[in-house]
């Protein structure tokens, strides 16, 4: 598995309101639609393309667009969707499919409640939005459940991650053929007692929503 820190001031700018507990919701959402869009960039460095042929006004070129099947973007529910617009502002013909994971507080696994993907997922390559990479069980579940349908390549996208949720990707992603990546705006300290990041940014689903 690979991990991208998409170490750039900017996004190290926007991290910094998002972290702030001042930051209000509607604040929260706008600046973490923007920074999604900083990390899609990175994301999609190796997203497939075919060669497309176009005439300029002033001489045919050979350019390239997006190659077949479409690229999948996989939110989790609920706090990916607060992703979702910044991703499909940069790849709008990309294709989006559901699952809604939560975790059990107590245990700290993640539990599917829901999902809408396409059955079948061969030659696809897949971008799962998951603002916390936290102890890492729900992604791990989410690209489990991708790779078993088929799914060729998958790149994660978060806001922040966690060292033990990393490790623990690794660990469980280990016999996973397909190639995995992470690209998050940064790697923090640790997790608390309640497995939340630290220093983190809170809960990203109560702060997208303004649910506390
Ligand atoms: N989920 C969150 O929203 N925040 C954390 O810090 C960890 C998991």
């Amino acid at each position: 598995m690979r991990v991208h820190v998409a170490d750039h001031p900017l996004i190290a700018h926007k991290l910094t309101y998002l972290r702030d507990r001042r930051t209000d919701t509607p604040t929260f959402r706008r600046l973490a639609d923007e920074l999604v869009t900083l990390l899609a960039y990175e994301a999609t460095r190796e997203v497939r393309v075919r060669p497309f042929e176009i005439e300029t006004p002033v001489a045919p070129t050979t350019g390239i667009h997006l190659a077949s099947p479409k690229p999948l973007v996989v939110p989790i529910l609920r706090a990916g969707l607060g992703m979702l617009d910044g991703m499909m502002r940069m790849v709008p013909t990309a294709e989006v499919g559901f699952v809604g994971m939560v975790r059990n507080e107590e245990t700290l696994e993640a539990h599917t409640y829901a999902n809408r993907l396409p059955d079948d997922l061969e030659a696809r390559q897949c971008y799962v939005l998951d603002p916390m990479l936290a102890t890492g069980g729900t992604l791990s579940a989410a690209v489990r459940f991708l790779v078993d349908r088929g799914a060729d390549d998958i790149t994660a996208i978060t806001l922040l991650s966690a060292p033990e949720g990393i490790e623990r990707l690794q660990a469980d992603l280990s016999d996973v053929d397909a190639p995995v990546t992470v690209v998050t705006g940064a790697i923090d300290e640790r997790l608390n007692d309640q497995g939340y990041i630290v220093p983190g940014l809170g809960d990203a689903g109560d702060r997208l929503y303004g649910v506390i």
